[in-house]
């Protein structure tokens, strides 16, 4: 019986590795496992072998029956990968070089985005991030934004089933997620996470229930700055603005703050600029950013001190800027992705 099991095993070794096919696959393991293979008779064969041989015997019988599945499996592995292989065609070799296309470029928003982003992490923001999914709190609450606020509103934001859950963001209390409306979320979140000083820039997507025409998406980016330090004044808010829009629209252009209000802010400002140097747009006042100190309030959500730090944000629309730079008099060309206006950005 040693002596069968040796060469039933040694018989499926040489074999499995020139076997190519399933069927082929089937009929020989038919030989070997199958009601009248050659293994299965010597394991019907026990029945005679002598009592105080049946351990040794079945130990035997049971190791050359796992060694035989481990060749079977590989064979079956193997069968597999080569089924799969010829489904997907052969490899692609990425290093070759392609004749007919050239080299994609940035879209001209995320070219904005860059070139304002870089602006700041030059004066020393860096960048910070958070997820465009929101809970009220975070969009609303923490922000001192009241709950008769008009972006609180079902037609003015895009909230989600109740029933849902988003195991990366959590509820504080019975409360709705919804696409964040602006990215000052991303100051609420920072200030969790971090200890003054803070200096931040935060670009990213927001979602509003805007009908969509010449000025207004759905779906728009902004970029938001916060800085958060001891004796932090207007006029540190005022000089980061001055230097972002002379270097972004000109050294001529100037810079006025509008009184204005948001809950988050106070006093709050609109930003509005002015440049000799815009074509069409030139020598108006243009509004492009909101703005203002910190309140007080928002502070104390986030366990700040206010008698001890102050400090500004602002927050502005990528798409305002990047139409008035790149003298773009409609923001849906942004989303259509038609290569001829993309192409007028390479
Ligand atoms: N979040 C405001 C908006 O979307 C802009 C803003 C940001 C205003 C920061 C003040 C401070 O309109």
């Amino acid at each position: 019986m040693h002596e069968e099991l040796n060469i039933i095993l040694t018989g499926v070794r040489e074999h499995c590795p020139e076997i190519s096919t399933r069927a082929e696959f089937e009929s020989f393991k038919a030989t070997i496992s199958g009601p009248n293979g050659s293994l299965t008779k010597v394991m019907k064969g026990m029945g005679k072998v002598a009592k105080e041989d049946k351990p040794a015997m079945g130990k035997l019988i049971n190791d050359t029956k796992a060694a035989v599945i481990t060749e079977f499996d590989a064979v079956l592995e193997r069968l597999e990968r080569a089924d799969l292989a010829s489904k997907i065609g052969p490899p692609i070799d990425p290093t070759l070089p392609v004749p007919d296309c050239r080299r994609g470029t940035l879209h001209p928003i995320s070219q904005v985005r860059e070139e304002m982003v870089d602006l700041f992490r030059r004066i020393g923001f860096s960048v910070a991030e958070a997820t465009e999914l929101e809970t009220e709190h975070y969009c609303f609450d923490a922000l001192n934004i009241p709950s008769d606020h008009p972006a609180r509103d079902m037609q003015d934001s895009y909230y989600l089933p109740d029933q849902l859950t988003v195991s990366n963001v959590s509820k504080h209390s019975d409360e709705k997620y919804l696409l964040r409306t602006h990215t000052s979320t991303v100051q609420i979140r920072t200030m969790l996470n971090e200890k003054p000083p803070i200096r931040i820039v935060a670009p990213g997507r927001c979602f509003r229930r805007d009908t969509p025409d010449a000025t207004h998406s759905a779906n728009f980016h902004q970029i938001e700055g916060l800085y958060i330090n001891k004796g932090v004044t207007i006029l540190d808010l005022k000089a980061t603005l001055d230097y972002f829009v002379k270097s972004i629209f000109g050294p001529k252009a100037k810079t006025r703050l509008r009184p204005s209000f948001f809950p988050f802010t106070e006093p709050s400002f609109e930003m509005d600029f002015f440049s000799p140097d815009l074509g069409k747009l030139s020598n108006k006042w243009l509004e492009i950013m909101g703005c203002g100190m910190v309140d007080p309030e928002v502070f104390k959500f986030v366990g700040i001190d206010p008698e001890v730090y102050t400090g500004y944000a602002f927050g502005m629309g990528i798409e305002r800027i990047a139409m008035i730079l790149q003298g773009v008099d409609d923001i849906r060309y942004y989303y259509q992705n038609d290569l001829r206006f993309l192409k007028q950005f390479a």
